[in-house]
């Protein structure tokens, strides 16, 4: 089975493949979700947990997942049944690619809620409403937009139209000529904003909040939600990056390729971070103010800087277009499996299966107003779907992608996948994939249940 090519398409080429992957990765994960979770969970410590979390199960996962997609060829589902098949094991491992499947239907359908609030914020950007503007007007409009449930229907439903229309097209056409504009452009903007942040700013307050380590502040809850943000963050554990994988060509290096999605999905993160909290403590804002942390700071910084109009509006937009380059790849692993299974189109597929997003997300979009008083588990709508997916979905299907490599697939097959050219360094990565990550979620999870039971 190992020279096969995808039905579904192919990358040009293994640059390519990185334009997707880093398209992927980087979205609202890293600077709308990073920033604020951080806050909610006490900074530094909370910080340097990501880190290591993205670097000792990120990555090596990360390489799973392209070495199985990229052997497999096909939808998750599909590539996990074949490989164990090819292995002689049983074809139930396919499970964690159903997993995924609800998983990115979940996450995707809050993630166009966000998406819907960063468009209206592009309008509002470009119609100059943050010009001048305070802290406490700013966070009027924000609540104002989520107290209007017609406006976030609408917002709501133009993303989806466009990420399903996108994925309907098939992922070569559009996305690619995008991406490639589009992060050069987000990078230079978001540090345009650092260098607001550390002039307009209190930069000191911030790097202390972020880089200062007290463990002291750390809770097991919060190191879960780490680990649920390292791999929410990469893509991981449902199927995005797998998929993303069974379009690459053959000869690509996959280790080196990975560290450079990692690395700049990481990147972008930290100076989103680095941009926001100087903002937040030159103003007097809370750390721990929620979901609606970059939408009540940021516009300060442009409703008051020179060009802050139009460099607002290029932001917001940059957000937007990040946001669907994500969105694409949570819906591509669902569509590309349910094309396989039921033989229909990729336009129906996508069809059928957005109008279940979109319920969905008008679910979760009614957290804000008519359902807010809905709860479960203690969590409204959006944050249950949320919690659900990044901090538990996610990790136990990255959990199980390990075993599955490290344990069933085995070295032969990984080894020569990753052709890599230091046996030492290989070793290394079955090692973590085999022990180290394994254990490491195993731990994380174990120590929550514990404290919710027994603490
Ligand atoms: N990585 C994306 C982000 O950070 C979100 C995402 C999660 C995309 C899971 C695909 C799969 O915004």
């Amino acid at each position: 089975m190992q020279d096969r090519q995808s039905i579904h398409g192919s990358w040009a080429s293994r640059w390519t493949f990185i334009l997707a992957a880093t398209g992927s990765s980087v979205g609202l994960g890293n600077i709308w979700k990073f920033p604020y979770i951080a806050g909610e969970n006490g900074g530094g410590a909370f910080v340097l947990m990501y880190l290591v979390c993205i670097a000792l199960v990120g990555i090596p996962i990360m390489m799973a997942e392209v070495l199985l997609g990229r052997r497999g060829r096909q939808s998750p589902v599909n590539t996990l049944k074949d490989m164990a098949i090819e292995i002689g094991t049983t074809k139930r491992w396919a499970w964690i690619g159903l997993c995924g499947v609800a998983a990115g239907i979940m996450i995707l359908s809050f993630y166009s809620v966000v998406s819907g609030w960063v468009i209206a914020y592009v309008v509002y950007a470009a119609e100059g409403t943050f010009t001048g503007a305070g802290v406490e007007q700013i966070g009027k409009v924000f609540n104002d937009l989520l107290a209007d449930p017609q406006e976030l229907v609408l917002w709501h439903t133009l993303f989806m139209i466009v990420v399903a229309g996108t994925v309907a097209r098939g992922v070569n056409k559009g996305l690619e000529a995008g991406i490639r504009v589009l992060m050069p452009m987000l990078f230079a903007l978001l540090l345009l904003l650092l260098v607001y942040a550390i002039t307009a700013g209190d930069f000191a307050a911030g790097w202390d909040f972020m880089f200062h380590v007290d463990f002291g502040a750390l809770s097991w809850e919060a190191v879960l939600i780490a680990m649920g943000h390292a791999f929410f963050t990469l893509s991981l554990g449902m199927g995005s990056i797998m998929v993303y994988g069974s379009y690459m060509p053959k000869k690509a290096s996959i280790g080196g390729t990975v560290l450079t999605v990692a690395g700049l999905d990481t990147l972008v993160a930290l100076i989103a971070g680095l941009a926001i909290f100087p903002l937040v403590f030159g103003n007097q804002l809370d750390p721990g103010a929620g979901p609606g942390l970059m939408l009540v700071t940021l516009p300060v910084a442009f409703g008051n800087m020179a060009g802050g109009q139009i460099f607002g509006f290029l932001f917001f937009a940059m957000v937007a277009i990040a946001a669907w380059s994500s969105a694409i790849s949570l819906l591509e692993p669902v569509v590309a499996y349910v094309v396989e299974r039921y033989k229909i189109g990729r336009t129906s597929a996508c069809v059928i299966l957005s109008g279940f997003v979109w319920v969905l997300g008008v679910g979760a979009l009614g957290s804000f107003n008519f359902g807010s008083d809905w709860s479960f588990f203690g969590f409204n709508f959006f944050d249950l779907l949320d919690f659900m997916t990044a901090n538990i979905m996610l990790p136990l299907g990255g959990l199980l992608v390990c075993i599955f490599t490290g344990w069933w697939v085995g070295k032969k097959i990984t080894a020569d996948e990753l052709n890599m050219k230091s046996e030492l360094v290989f070793n290394s990565w079955f090692f973590v994939v085999r022990f180290i990550a394994p254990v490491a979620v195993a731990i994380v999870f174990i120590a929550n249940l514990w404290q919710k039971f027994a603490g």
